[in-house]
């Protein structure tokens, strides 16, 4: 999704911004531009694509001024080129937006019938010329801001400038992340605190509804009615580290290879291995008087979800709704007053998850939140964060988030069986077992990227893949579709493997091959027949299970991928690995922007 950035400095400011931007490009985008203002005048440079189009551009005519904005793009109203990239100008006035203004058409008619001309397609724009307007009708910069957002609706971060003063920068959010940074003699605004990194830890988060008028001298901070309030300095923890690759090609890829470290240091949060127990870690519920648990999230992290629903259910005996957060929130689905929500994000900005907590909230629900970035909204709204210690996860796809919920999602019903009483002291003792052996099991699995690479070779000439997964291995199946589909741009279908017959089987032929997750479990004999189904109709099977599953599987396979024994809760943590590497390859295989596929974000901030 859109970044913004915004700098009162004390040199020349573009450079800075285009760092700053380059933090923020993990978040997805497809133009960016930055504008200054030097003597007394706004000027800009835009290009559609990557960063480096927009480098180049600022090294044949680059921009001086002390202040600025920078901005990456993602599309959403009219298409990426360099038109509607960002900042936006009108008169005096430079705006950066993050977001939708929801009653963008209406803004722009009545603009239009006062004649104003607009020059791109964006909902942006009209913001840019809503403060313009009050200035020619008399207001000063910082009162027509204000007034301006008065007139808007939507989810927006917004920064703006003013030609006339190179000591103004006015913020403002009502949705979207955007923190107000503060440095030596220099202010910044972001979109998060990755993108100030560089500059300072000292930073302020603005609440819903904020707006802030940022000079050299400091911030101030006034609410939706004006009014002047304060909020919180904290230290952002984003200072401490600069990510880059290392020496892999590819983020995802590393982040791939992070998994044991990063499951380890998540599941010791939450377990004691030494004594065979889940740690008392407090949360926001009474696990043994709830009668049933709400879970929403979106993408990658509502397949977490997924798979703890299975984990709660069989072992807290704990009934668990689970929806996509974008159906949750309108679905005006009624909630027991026993009752407990649980939301997973690996941002803890996406829009859709966080209006569904909202939702909770205001339905009187405990609310826990899943969240790897600590101080995002949904953490800071939540009664009870139960963080996964991932780290900063930049590819766009979530692969360490995803297993580092998975963490956290089997260490809950854990701890939720123990307040129950579904399980005993020595069942409790084989769970942190099991799980305690992930991060080992998960290198085993890594050892298998080799013949995963070569597979996937074979796999990229196909259009179309289909994967199947019955129990916990389903939503594993609908991962390993999403996986493939968002960065390799192949079409794939995850089906629970029961309901093959209900309709997928129909396309099974010799040009879409069938990937079956499948570890040796309680039901292994009844995915040994729906693989059957598949190879009667000559589909081609790749099998992903164990030693167990592929001596004891007679069908013939395409490949079969043989993952080290586990348990059976821990399975998918497991799993997730294979999953992950078969989708990276194929997509490098396909030569995509493994990073950054084509129309997605990081971080969901719109509907
Ligand atoms: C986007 C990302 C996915 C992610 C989903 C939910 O679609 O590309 O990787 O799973 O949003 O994001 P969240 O930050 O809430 O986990």
């Amino acid at each position: 999704m859109c970044g913004i950035v915004g700098i009162v400095g004390r040199s020349d400011v573009a450079p800075q911004i285009v760092d700053a931007l380059k933090r923020l490009e993990y978040r997805g985008y497809d133009s960016a531009g930055v504008a200054t203002i030097s003597g007394g005048r706004l000027a800009r440079r835009r290009a559609e694509g990557k960063l480096g189009n927009l480098e180049r551009k600022l090294a044949e005519e680059p921009l001086p001024g002390r202040i600025g904005i920078g901005h990456t793009r993602w599309a959403t109203h009219g298409v990426p080129n360099e038109t509607n990239a960002h900042p936006h100008f009108s008169g005096e006035v430079a705006v950066v937006h993050n977001g939708i203004i929801e009653n963008f058409a209406e803004l722009r008619a009545e603009l239009a019938a006062e004649g104003q001309e607009f020059e791109s397609q964006t909902d942006t724009e009209i913001v840019a010329h809503l403060v313009s307007r009050g200035m020619r009708q008399g207001l000063g910069p910082v009162e027509a801001a204000h007034e301006a957002l008065k007139r808007l609706r939507g989810a927006f971060a917004l920064a703006i400038i003013f030609a006339g003063d190179d000591d103004l920068l006015v913020g403002a959010r009502s949705g979207p992340p955007l923190a107000v940074g503060y440095g030596e003699g220099e202010m910044y605004l972001g979109s998060d605190a990755i993108a100030l990194s560089p500059f300072t830890s000292n930073i302020t988060y603005l609440e819903d509804g904020d707006w802030t008028v940022v000079r050299r001298s400091g911030a101030t901070f006034h609410n939706a009615e004006g009014h002047e309030v304060s909020r919180k300095r904290t230290r952002s923890s984003a200072v401490s580290f600069f990510v880059d690759k290392g020496n892999h090609r590819h983020f995802m890829e590393k982040e791939i290879w992070e998994q044991p470290d990063v499951v380890s240091h998540t599941l010791s949060h939450y377990l004691d291995f030494a004594e065979g127990k889940v740690r008392n870690v407090r949360t926001p519920f009474d696990f043994a008087s709830l009668d049933r648990l709400t879970i929403s999230a979106c993408g990658t992290a509502y397949l977490a979800g997924l798979v703890g629903k299975y984990w709660f259910e069989r072992l807290a005996k704990l009934p668990v709704d689970i929806d996509v957060a974008s159906e949750f929130r309108y679905r005006e689905a009624p909630l027991s007053k026993n009752g407990a929500a649980i939301f997973i994000s690996q941002s803890g900005e996406t829009a859709d998850t966080l209006a569904s907590l909202r939702y909770c909230r205001a339905a009187g629900s405990p609310i826990g939140a899943i969240v790897n970035v600590g101080d995002s909204t949904i953490a800071r709204e939540a009664d009870m964060v139960f963080p996964t210690l991932a780290g900063p996860e930049i590819g766009v796809a979530s692969t360490k988030a995803f297993t580092c919920q998975l963490a956290v999602m089997a260490s809950l019903a854990l701890m939720a069986a123990r307040a129950r009483g579904t399980v005993d002291t020595e069942a409790e003792r084989e769970f942190v077992r099991q799980l305690a052996e992930t991060p080992r099991l998960m290198s085993e699995a890594l050892k298998l990227e080799g013949p995963i690479e070569k597979l996937s070779h074979r796999l990229s000439k196909y259009r179309h893949v289909l994967y199947l997964g019955r129990d916990t291995s389903f939503p594993l199946a609908l991962e390993g579709a999403l996986k493939l589909k968002e960065i390799s741009y192949i079409h794939a279908e995850g089906y629970a493997s029961g309901e093959l017959k209900h309709g997928p089987i129909a396309l099974i032929d010799e040009t879409m091959p069938v990937i079956v997750i499948a570890p040796h479990d309680r039901i292994f004999e009844k995915s040994v027949s729906n693989m059957q189904e598949v190879a009667a109709r000559g589909g081609k099977i790749v099998l992903i299970t164990d030693r167990k599953g592929a001596e004891a599987a007679t069908v013939e396979t395409m490949d079969t991928l043989v993952m080290p024994d586990a348990g059976d809760l821990v399975a998918p943590i497991i799993y997730a690995v294979p999953v992950q590497l078969l989708a990276y390859h194929t997509a490098v295989f396909m030569g995509t922007d493994v990073d950054q596929p084509r129309n997605l974000a990081k971080s969901v901030t719109v509907e």
